[in-house]
């Protein structure tokens, strides 16, 4: 019996094309360079065998982010297991917001780290930052500071339940995207979401529990004229809007992803204390 071709593989296992190439060349440690003068080659036996295995997984409905274990965010390349979200180009809005307003030396702290993207990354581009990183899952938080080592960030990762192993801490600029999913939405049930941690997801409320509890407690850990940036569902801008305003916060804005959603909303404290009343309008 003769064998199949690369090329045959790719037409033959019943996924979308991309998600096949990125599989097969996975399997073969290969660039996209190699298969388009190898197409034609007959495949060896054992990417065969490799290539069937995850092929039916992805027909089944798992990541491609998981079965080839690594996700791109911001030019560099992720590891990423089922204990991680995988991260979204949508997040690349907070960090790209969170570039602007660090200052000099700043100290800035990321809420909910997952696989580490966001503060590796905060680090990878602005050394003189002092960055922290917090998780509640030790699942998470191990995939996170692989992913620093591998990628040479020197970040500081906590377990923590949000700001609680914080106490006594302050920073210039918290960064946060945190699980806003409401616990009905229906998305939970499609697609990548399905095999991604539900913790990461959903707050199993109306999806403005942890945001609520961010936003609160975002005052006693940043210095005056210190900045919080909030990830969040493209109709979660008002809302995020209106907390920030209820704890004193100024300078709030939304800003949108490039699918023009509203996406992160962000705020300042002080200088001076403001009044929720001086902010309506
Ligand atoms: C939406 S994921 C974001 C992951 C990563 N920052 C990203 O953007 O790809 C939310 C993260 O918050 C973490 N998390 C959920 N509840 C938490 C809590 N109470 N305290 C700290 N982290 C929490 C989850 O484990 C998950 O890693």
């Amino acid at each position: 019996m003769t064998q199949p071709t690369y090329q045959q593989l790719l037409r033959d296992s019943g996924l979308e094309r991309i998600d096949a190439q990125v599989l097969l060349l996975h399997v073969c440690q290969q660039s996209r360079a190699w298969l388009i003068g190898h197409g034609d080659d007959s495949a060896a036996p054992e990417h065969i065998a490799a290539f069937t295995e995850l092929a039916g997984r992805r027909r089944a409905g798992e990541p491609v982010a998981y079965l080839v274990g690594t996700r791109e965010f911001f030019g560099r390349d992720f590891q990423v297991t089922p204990a991680v979200l995988i991260p979204r180009p949508d997040t690349e809005l907070l960090v790209e917001t969170a570039l602007e307003l660090a200052g000099p030396g700043g100290r800035v702290v990321d809420l909910g780290t997952g696989s580490g993207c966001i503060p590796v990354t905060l680090k990878l581009e602005r050394p003189d930052l002092t960055v922290s990183a917090v998780d509640l899952s030790l699942e998470a938080l191990a995939v996170a500071r692989r992913n620093a080592a591998t990628l040479g960030a020197d970040v500081r990762f906590l377990q923590s339940d949000w700001y609680a192993a914080l106490t006594g801490e302050t920073f210039e600029l918290i960064v946060s995207n945190p699980p806003y999913i409401e616990q009905h939405d229906p998305h939970l049930a499609q697609g990548d979401l399905r095999f991604e941690p539900r913790s990461a997801l959903t707050d199993e409320g109306d999806g403005l529990v942890h945001l609520r509890r961010i936003i609160a407690g975002a005052r006693t850990h940043l210095v005056a004229g210190g900045w919080l940036l909030l990830e969040h569902g493209f109709d979660q801008g008002a809302a995020c809007r209106a907390l920030l305003h209820e704890a004193g916060f100024s300078q709030i804005a939304t800003r949108r992803d490039l699918g023009s959603n509203d996406r992160v909303t962000l705020g300042m404290i002080g200088p001076e204390l403001v009044h929720p009343e001086d902010c309506r309008g």
